[in-house]
């Protein structure tokens, strides 16, 4: 078994689980070679937690990736430092796992697509939400056809971010579209996922009704035209101070040929099937188990494909979906149109598009 020395960047924040426990969570087979992280508390902190040498922590990323000898880098730094560490590893030839989104503007995705093409590394971006087996019990029981064919999906974020710093890092309570890009980019990969099906246009809205606790839109409302004939509809909301689906108690509705599928925050997935005149049958399924979940089973995914494997889903080329669906939302609530999300992802390939 091949060990895999990362070099992390980023050590705050979501960083803090990558170095305690997802990475950690593959033992021998992982090793981490280096850190860094612009704020040296963290860094420090990092650094004596995980009994690394000084020479191993870093506080610019240009420093770490002239002496570090790494196999892989992880990239866990807000989005709109994507960019700069995702070109650092290119011309270093080295893998790439980022964490979503792949960026924070479309400028800096298009670089990203380029740079990468042009070192020929891999590189994959961290959907950890479609490797819970609460989405993988419910991603089953679509595939078996059981149910049919999606017609449409509805799915549901909202979490009660009403009070400020709610979110974590203050970042996501000062950035322009920020539920979109923190948080919703998740909810279009998994819309993706559920219907197996990419989105041809969106359409819809994100704005800001004045809550104080956020300076970007926190509030999003779309519709989706899928590839395979379905549709989607998707509510986000960073206001809830209702019912809540919060991060891993997202709520997925399947409508589908011979029923329903649906999850919600009791974590149960139940199958609908009516039939005219004889009523309702629900039945609950049981929930699959899986050997790594979320972070860490993306993890050992990309390090089997560097070991020769299978690709992960997500790899930059697939989540290039995703994040013009991400982008498209943008233009179509600046816009108040409808936006060809496949113009985007022919944008960013350079093989036409707007
Ligand atoms: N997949 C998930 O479930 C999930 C959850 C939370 C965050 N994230 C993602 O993780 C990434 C980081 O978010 P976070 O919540 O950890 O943010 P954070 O602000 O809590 O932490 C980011 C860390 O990066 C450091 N940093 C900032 N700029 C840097 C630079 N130029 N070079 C080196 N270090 C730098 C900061 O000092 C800080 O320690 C984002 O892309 C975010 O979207 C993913």
């Amino acid at each position: 078994m091949k060990q895999y020395r990362w070099l992390v960047i980023g050590a705050g924040g979501m960083a803090t689980n990558w170095l305690r426990r997802f990475l950690p969570a593959h033992g021998e087979r992982v090793r981490i070679a280096g850190i860094v992280d612009v704020n040296p508390d963290v860094l420090a902190t990092a650094r004596h937690d995980l009994a690394l040498a000084e020479s191993q922590c870093f506080t610019s990323m240009a420093a770490a990736y002239d002496s570090v000898e790494a196999d892989a880098v992880a990239v866990v730094v807000p989005p709109r430092f994507h960019r700069q560490a995702i070109e650092g590893a290119c011309e270093r030839g080295l893998p790439i796992l980022s964490e979503k989104p792949v960026a924070e503007s479309w400028e800096d995705v298009r670089a990203i697509v380029r740079a990468t093409d042009a070192a020929g590394v891999p590189i994959a971006i961290m959907q950890n939400y479609r490797q819970t087996p609460r989405i993988q019990t419910l991603k089953r029981v679509l595939d078996t056809g059981r149910v049919g064919a999606v017609r449409y999906a509805v799915g549901r974020f909202a979490a009660d971010y009403r009070e400020p710093l709610a979110w974590g890092a203050p970042f996501r309570h000062e950035m322009r579209h920020a539920l979109l890009v923190e948080g919703s980019i998740h909810h279009f990969d998994q819309l993706r996922h559920l219907t197996g099906q990419d989105c041809l246009t969106i359409s819809g809205h994100e704005w800001n009704p004045g809550a104080p606790s956020f300076k970007g839109e926190c509030l999003a409302l779309y519709v989706m035209k899928m590839s395979g004939g379905a549709f989607a509809q998707y509510e986000g909301s960073g206001l809830a101070g209702g019912w809540q689906n919060t991060w891993h108690a997202e709520a997925y509705r399947l409508e589908c040929e011979g029923g329903a599928v649906v999850l919600d925050r009791d974590h149960v997935v139940r199958v609908q099937e009516h039939q005219r005149g004889r009523g309702m049958r629900v039945e609950e399924v049981p929930t699959v188990a899986m050997p790594h979940e979320g972070h860490a089973a993306v993890i050992g995914q990309f390090m089997d494909w560097l070991d020769g494997g299978a690709a992960p889903q997500t790899t930059l080329a697939d989540n290039l979906q995703s994040t013009a669906m991400l982008f498209g939302a943008i233009e179509a609530s600046a816009s108040g149109s409808v936006v060809d999300v496949q113009a985007l992802v022919a944008d960013a390939r350079g093989d036409g598009g707007p």
